[in-house]
């Protein structure tokens, strides 16, 4: 009788989004031949566009094809306990690497059910059928907002967490670290990086994947280039009266590829005998820049003026946030490469071929 062993496979949640089609794209790019490594993603596409009769998503289908590689792909909501199983079932996964989550920081004071429900519920969810399946390897989408009010900079991991946090969508992040700390005490077989991101930007090079928010951005980045681009008149700076050089607010801008690249990195930890328990770990790039200096890198990039006015400030927001990242240096052997100016440069060649997103064909 013949027999087969199923390829080992990844299971990428919410990889249809802009920080999941960006690792699925560097997982696939720094998979060698010689490791038959499957990309399975699970999206309910509540933030990722999907052609209409089209099977999946835009952001993975382009994927497939730059890389000429497949990507398994199930439209399924991570709280679907059946769904999961039967995806369990049907390949046989080695690593979760989780993404799936509603992130949007002020919709989430309006709405914040929805959002525990999600990023709470939905991650219950999913390490209950890993659990059932023997699966305990898991990389988490975190975030700086678990800091809350920076007390001191750069902020490294020991920073206290939890503290001062004003949106529902911060506390789902952090509860959702305290969960996973009590899983790795409840039992040593977990195993749980939580990549504490700072503010991801930029596009994969190719200019073909990229972020593509619905709605007017929320995020400076996005915003700036939809203004560069003409669909949106003009930035708004939320307050020049900050305690910074210029007045306006500081954060540790870093490529959307640098990030990818820590998963990839993130994952290769799994490999190490005795790895297990509660990581969390800093992906910045230790620099901080201000409003002022994103709108004066962008127009340089892109060769468009960006115009902009100086508002009130935003509630919620905080002075300034850069990232201690010696954690990842030496914990991941990874640090982020690329400049602000190839962040610009390669969010405008995003932004120019697809004024639209992903929407436009
Ligand atoms: P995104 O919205 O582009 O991607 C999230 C993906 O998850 C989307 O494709 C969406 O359709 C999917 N999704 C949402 N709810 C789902 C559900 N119930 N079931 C299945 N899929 C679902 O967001 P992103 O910017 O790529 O963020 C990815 C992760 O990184 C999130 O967990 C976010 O909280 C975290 N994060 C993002 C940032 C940022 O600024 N982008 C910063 C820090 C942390
Ligand atoms: C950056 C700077 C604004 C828009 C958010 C989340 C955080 C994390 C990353 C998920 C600030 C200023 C912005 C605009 C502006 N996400 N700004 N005009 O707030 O640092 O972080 O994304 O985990 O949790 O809160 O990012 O891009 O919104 O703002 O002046 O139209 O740009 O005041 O100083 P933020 P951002």
């Amino acid at each position: 009788m013949q027999s087969y062993i199923m390829s080992r496979a990844v299971l990428v949640t919410g990889g249809a989004g802009y920080v999941g089609s960006h690792t699925v794209i560097t997982l696939l790019e720094r998979q060698s031949d010689g490791d038959p490594l499957e990309i399975v993603v699970v999206d309910n596409l509540s933030n990722a566009y999907c052609a209409e009769g089209e099977k999946k998503p835009e952001a993975l289908k382009r994927i497939e094809e730059l890389t000429g590689k497949t990507v398994h792909f199930y439209k399924v909501d991570i709280r679907c306990a059946e769904a999961l199983d039967r995806i369990f079932e049907n390949h046989n996964i080695d690593c979760v690497i989780h993404f799936a989550a509603l992130k949007a920081v002020g919709e989430s004071v309006e709405k914040p059910l929805e959002y525990y429900q999600v990023n709470i519920n939905g991650t219950c969810t999913l390490f209950e059928i890993m659990r059932k399946h023997g699966v305990y390897k898991l990389v988490y989408s975190s975030s700086c907002t678990v800091y809350g009010e920076p007390e001191y900079l750069p902020i490294n991991e020991s920073h206290p967490t939890g503290k001062s946090l004003t949106s529902p969508y911060g506390k789902s992040k952090y509860f959702c670290e305290e969960i996973m700390k009590d899983l790795c005490v409840s039992d040593k077989k977990w195993a749980i990086i939580s990549l504490r991101y700072f503010n991801p930007v930029g596009a994969h090079e190719s200019g073909r994947i990229g972020e593509d928010p619905s709605g007017i951005p929320n995020n400076l980045m996005p915003y700036i280039s939809q203004v560069a681009v003409g669909r949106l008149k003009e930035l708004k700076v939320f307050g020049d009266d900050y305690p910074t050089a210029d007045g306006t607010g500081v954060r540790d801008y870093i490529h959307v590829c640098d990030l990818a690249a820590g998963h990839v990195q993130a994952i290769k930890l799994f490999h190490q005998p005795g790895f297990n328990g509660f990581h969390a770990i800093n992906l910045g790039t230790g620099t901080g820049y201000s409003v002022l200096e994103m709108v004066a890198a962008f127009s340089n990039a892109s060769g468009r003026a960006v115009p902009h006015a100086v508002a009130p400030r935003r509630a919620g927001d905080v002075t300034a946030n850069v990232a201690d990242v010696a954690l990842a240096t030496r914990s991941l052997g990874w640090r982020a490469t690329r400049s602000l100016h190839d962040m610009c440069r390669d969010t405008w060649r995003w932004q120019e071929a697809n004024p639209n997103g992903y929407h436009r064909i």
